[in-house]
């Protein structure tokens, strides 16, 4: 989690990092900090709370250099105040750093650094590191020898930026592990350094990305990378094809509401490429297949957090009805801990928005040392979990800003139904009517969600009505299942209102006893292969006093007659259905979590990456 940037070059690197800093507000908001060499000193400026506050700071006490740090905080050791915000100085003043990370052995090496008298301020694990850097600078009288030492001293995963009032012509930077990324910009004469793209691609968008177990001496010329044993290594640039406007929020009110209307283009522009419109077939080079090897395959997991795990359920049911290879889906903080059977022929298929879940990433090296094939559908370019990956799907979605995650739970959707499509065409599984069918089908998806767009003004309409409710089920059935457990994670996630969902024929063993006039039932009940079932659940629900709200398809005459509000998506084929059933649901927990006042893009205690364990 925490957000980091870096400046070095001829402007004032204050509002350059400041601003930074406010395009990675959704990985930690907890507090915020800069640290600028100004007269050759390290000034500090840093608040609890958002940056606003940090500008507030700045305002009232300006600060002005050519070489500076910055960060936001989601806090792990320590409570968010103004003590355990970063950056945090070495006790002379001389050394100053930005982290983000989880010190796993932060108690024994701050016993180490008691003993020898040092003086801590706050509580994070981030001084033990700064306090190591300074007691190396003080024999080796260089910062990247002294961040190297420290590097090999600390456990756990981190991403890091020291600048030194000694050394002002450089800042060092490292990465060990998966904590987040490290992605270095080149300028004219200015470097640039962040924990995300979005903080500095409307400087650059010429970016080499630190590999674990690397450190980079940055300069304003430019930078050499080293390993942790002072190698040389010559590190690989890349262009990022990224439009830095899609990062702003536009006329929308927040970012949330416009990735979800920007889902009518994201979802074709996770097509974009793959489609060969002579013959209609998927064509997914960077999964580096052949049909001989697809034809292998035994077994598929998908390992998957949160929304991105609700995206792989529905993937389950595509890939087993088109492929018939056995799928399961298993969430990646489980996965390295029950010895999941896993061979030669399986795949392992990680999805997830940031590439840098640190639980995903787990899960594909444990998938790696059990020798699986190993893909992820990833939305962040040159995140870890694309770079570790044998083959991989990149959602092409641009950033989402957004905490509640929305068109990065729809485009892997459609990313796992081209794989399903492509894998069936390579082992034969489909015939070629089917596959120009499926294609055609899947094509449609674009209108079919603008159309479904269309009832946001009912949905505001029903999130009014119910917005005073404690708590809600969902219930879903078959593809739509997952669906439920989407619904209730957006409601719950951004509305702070408990919400539950369920497989809609588990009610009656169990939840059915709760359902009376104050807990609404959300029955997601498109017209597929479960419409009768999900009927005679709405009359269990209804005939208990319970208040239904149903997800129908237009045209439905029965539904309306029977519930308390509908909530229309247009027909659709039922694989694809669920891409459409999702967008009431997340525009129905944005209006009520925006009718109550909270902020949406930036709900408590969640970070948009969740990159420690
Ligand atoms: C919910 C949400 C989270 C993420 C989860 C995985 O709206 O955003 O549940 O889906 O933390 O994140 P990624 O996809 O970045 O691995």
């Amino acid at each position: 989690m925490c957000g980091i940037v870096a400046y070095i070059g001829e402007q004032n690197a204050t509002p350059i990092i400041v601003n930074g800093l406010k395009k990675l507000e959704y990985r930690g908001y907890d507090s915020a900090g800069v640290a600028v060499l100004q007269d050759n000193r390290i000034e500090v400026r840093r608040d609890a709370g958002k940056i606003a506050r940090l500008e507030a700071l700045i305002a009232a006490q300006p600060v002005r250099g050519m070489v500076g740090i910055g960060h936001t905080r989601w806090a792990t050791h320590g409570a968010p105040n103004q003590q355990n915000a970063h950056p945090h100085l070495s006790s002379n003043g001389e050394i100053v750093i930005v982290h983000n990370g989880i010190v796993e052995n932060y108690l024994s090496l701050r016993d180490e650094l008691l003993a020898e008298g040092a003086v801590f301020h706050s509580e994070t694990d981030t001084e033990t590191i700064v306090y190591l850097i300074e007691r190396y600078y003080a024999v080796s009288q260089n910062l990247s020898k002294a961040v190297q030492l420290t590097m090999k001293r600390v456990k756990g995963a981190h991403g890091l930026v020291v600048m030194s009032s000694r050394e002002p012509d450089r800042l060092v930077t490292a990465r060990l592990g998966n904590a987040g990324g490290v992605a270095i910009g080149r300028g004219a004469g200015e470097m640039f350094i962040a924990s995300d793209l979005p903080a500095i691609v409307e400087h650059t968008r010429e970016i080499t990305f630190l590999e674990s177990g690397q450190l980079a001496v940055v300069s304003r010329a430019g930078f050499e990378v080293q390993t942790l044993d002072g190698a040389k290594i010559q590190p690989k640039t890349q262009h990022i094809p990224w439009d830095p406007v899609s990062a702003e929020k536009g006329s929308y009110r927040h970012f949330m509401q416009k990735e979800i209307h920007e889902q009518v283009r994201s979802l074709s522009d996770t097509m974009i490429g793959r489609i060969d419109f002579d013959d209609y077939r998927v064509v997914l080079p960077d999964l580096n297949l052949s049909s001989e090897r697809a034809k292998q395959f035994r077994r598929i997991f998908i390992t998957a957090c949160g929304t991105a795990l609700h995206a792989g359920m529905v993937g389950k049911t595509i890939i087993e009805h088109l492929t018939r290879i056995p799928v399961e889906v298993m969430v990646a903080s489980e996965f390295r801990y029950i010895d999941p059977i896993v061979d030669a022929n399986t795949v392992v298929l990680a999805i997830s928005q940031s590439g840098e879940t640190a639980d995903t990433l787990a899960a594909m090296e444990e998938g790696r040392r059990k020798g699986a094939t190993l893909w992820s559908i990833v939305n962040a370019i040159g995140s870890q979990a694309m770079r570790s990956a044998d083959g991989t799907i990149a959602m092409q979605v641009g950033p989402e800003i957004g905490v509640a995650s929305t068109k990065a739970f729809t485009a892997p959707i459609v990313d796992l139904y081209m794989l399903a499509v492509y894998l069936a065409d390579l082992r034969g599984s489909i015939t070629a009517e089917k596959r120009i069918d499926l294609i055609r089908d899947l094509l449609k998806v674009p209108t079919l969600a603008s159309k479904t767009l269309e009832h946001e003004g009912e949905v505001e309409r029903a999130a009014a009505r119910y917005k005073d409710i404690r708590s809600m089920l969902y219930l879903g059935r078959g593809i739509n299942m997952p669906i439920a457990y989407e619904g209730a994670l957006k409601l719950k996630e951004i509305s702070y209102i408990h919400a539950e969902g369920y497989p809609a024929g588990e009610m009656k063993h169990g939840p059915i006893a709760l359902v009376d006039k104050d807990l609404p039932v959300l029955v997601i009940a498109p017209k597929d292969a479960w419409y009768e079932k999900m009927i005679s659940q709405i009359e269990q629900a209804k005939a208990r006093g319970g208040q239904v709200i149903a997800v129908a398809t237009a045209g439905d005459t029965l539904i309306p007659d029977l519930v308390d509000e509908v909530l229309w998506v247009p027909e659709a084929p039922w694989l694809i259905s669920p891409i459409l059933t999702t967008i009431p649901l997340q525009l129905f927990a944005y209006h009520i979590a925006t009718q109550l006042g909270l902020d949406v893009d930036q709900p408590r205690n969640l970070a948009k990456s969740v990159t420690v364990e």
